[in-house]
Formats: structure tokens, C-alpha cells, sequence
């Protein structure tokens, strides 16, 4: 077991559930590694992820889909180790759930060698099939609806998603069957904040949105955008805190200031 599962007020799927309740905002980030892992435990961010964003901003790739499941379980394990309260996920790679064995299979090294407390799966016509699998098994997962980045080909370029009606009708019953199929978490990526709304209010797990404006649960960025030290653009939806910030521990603990008080994000961050 990792240490960081025996420390009192760390976070659980049930102290989400809570904050949802309560009306509390959860701030999230992604983290690679110890050190950045600590610096987010420590500013009082609620969940790490974890993400296959590593294959962007770490390794240099131009999508995710390159990321390999050695990779996920070896960065799982370095975040594992500089976190006391925050609940941990990790994401599935491309391909890694495409059957249910290897879903099974690959969630499975998350926990028991990363460490992960959660899994992220993106979504596909298999998702609510593999969230089922995982639930059976007593694995929490968090569903990504929207904007998937493993599906940049199919989508033809990273756009928002459920513009028109029939695609936000879709997501909506898409998001509300990943729930019963056990999902314990939702992320919406690049949605209109009136469909995000709309979600959020319908489903009883958390909705953390990145992209998908303030009326949501609770928020996600990449830290390397926040940080500013992402390659190419920075997307619009994101902000740069190292502005007005004299060091990274000062810009990560605005984030989650702003988060938790629902000045990030801004109407400029959002989309209709
Ligand atoms: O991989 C990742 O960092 C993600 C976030 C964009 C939510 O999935």
C-alpha cells in the first residue's frame, strides 16, 4: 500500500461525492512526478491526474497517442510518492481498455504498481461497457466526455464538442449512462458552459470541467500550461499563473484560490 493512502484527510471518491454536495469547488491539476506532486499536495489541490498529456508536455509528442502503459505505470508511481492528501488518478493510455481483458488487466498495474486511486478512461462507443467492467471489480474510474484527445484524428483536430443539439443531446445521455454504469467521476473537455450546466446539475458524481466553464464541480488544467512552460500555444481555456506569481508554490496556490472562489474560469475561458 502507499503511504500516502494512511494519512487522515486524504481524499476519497466519498470526500468528492461530499464537496459536490456541499457545494465546495474541486481544484485539480495533472503531475508527472515527486516534487511537482508535493507542490500541488501541499497548495491543497483535491485529486492529481496523472494524465497521458505526459506524452505532450514531458516527451515532446505532438498527441497523446504515442504514451505506452510502462510509461503511465512509471510517472503513476513517481506522483504516487509526493502525495499525502490528494486522491490520485491516472489515466489509460490509447488502446489499453480496448477489451475488456486488457482493461482489466491495465487498470490493475495503475493501482497495484502505480498506486493510482482512480482511472480515467476517455470516451468511445466501449466506454460504458469497460466502466461497468472496472466497477464490477471495485475500481473507481472518471469517464472524459467532449473533447477526448485520444480521438484528435477522428475528430480532425482538437474543437469543441456538443455545439449542436443533437451531439449535446448525445452527450448528455452519454454522461448520465457512464454514471450508472459506476462512473465516480465526469470531466468534460471543451463543452459550452450551458451544456456543462446542464450535466452537472443532472448527475450526482462530480463534474470537473476543463473547457466547460464555471458551472461545473470543480476545475482541471495541464500545470505545465498554468506554468506556462507547455510547448506551441497555450490553449484558451487555460491561464497562465506564473503571472503576478514570484515562484511556482505562489501560482499553484492562486489556482486553487481561484478555483475553490469560482474567479477561474473567467468568461474568457469558456465557450458557447
Ligand atoms: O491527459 C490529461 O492531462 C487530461 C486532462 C486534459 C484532463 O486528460
Amino acid at each position: 500500500m502507499s503511504q500516502h493512502h494512511e494519512v487522515a484527510g486524504h481524499v476519497t471518491t466519498r470526500s468528492l461525492r461530499q464537496m459536490k454536495v456541499d457545494g465546495e469547488k474541486i481544484a485539480s491539476l495533472t503531475a508527472y512526478d515527486a516534487s511537482f506532486a508535493r507542490v500541488l499536495d501541499e497548495a491543497g489541490i483535491d485529486f492529481i491526474l496523472v494524465g497521458d498529456s505526459l506524452g505532450m508536455v514531458v516527451q515532446g509528442h505532438t498527441t497523446t497517442i504515442p504514451v505506452t502503459m510502462d510509461e503511465m505505470v512509471y510517472h503513476t508511481r513517481l506522483v504516487s510518492r509526493g502525495i499525502k492528501r490528494a486522491l490520485l488518478m491516472a489515466d489509460m493510455p490509447f488502446m489499453s481498455y480496448a477489451s475488456g481483458e486488457a482493461c482489466l488487466r491495465n487498470a490493475a498495474r495503475l493501482m497495484k504498481e502505480g498506486g493510482a486511486e482512480m482511472v480515467k478512461l476517455e470516451w468511445g462507443e466501449l466506454e460504458i461497457d469497460m466502466v461497468a467492467r472496472l466497477t464490477e471489480c471495485g475500481i473507481p474510474v472518471c469517464a472524459h466526455l467532449g473533447l477526448t484527445p485520444q480521438a484528435v484524428h477522428k475528430f480532425g483536430g482538437y474543437r469543441v464538442q456538443g455545439r449542436e443539439e443533437a451531439a449535446a443531446r448525445k452527450m448528455k445521455e452519454d454522461a448520465l449512462a457512464l454514471e450508472q454504469a459506476g462512473a465516480d467521476v465526469l470531466l468534460l473537455e471543451c463543452v459550452p458552459t450551458a451544456l456543462a450546466a446542464e450535466i452537472t446539475a443532472a448527475a450526482a458524481v462530480p463534474v470537473i470541467g476543463i473547457g466547460a466553464g464555471p458551472q461545473v464541480d470543480g476545475q482541471i488544467l495541464v500545470l505545465y500550461d498554468i506554468l506556462d512552460i507547455a510547448p506551441g500555444k497555450r490553449t484558451r481555456f487555460s491561464k497562465n499563473y506564473m503571472v503576478g506569481a514570484d515562484s511556482i508554490h505562489v501560482a499553484i496556490g492562486n489556482y486553487v484560490r481561484e478555483v475553490k472562489t469560482v474567479s477561474f474560469p473567467a468568461a474568457e475561458h469558456a465557450f458557447t
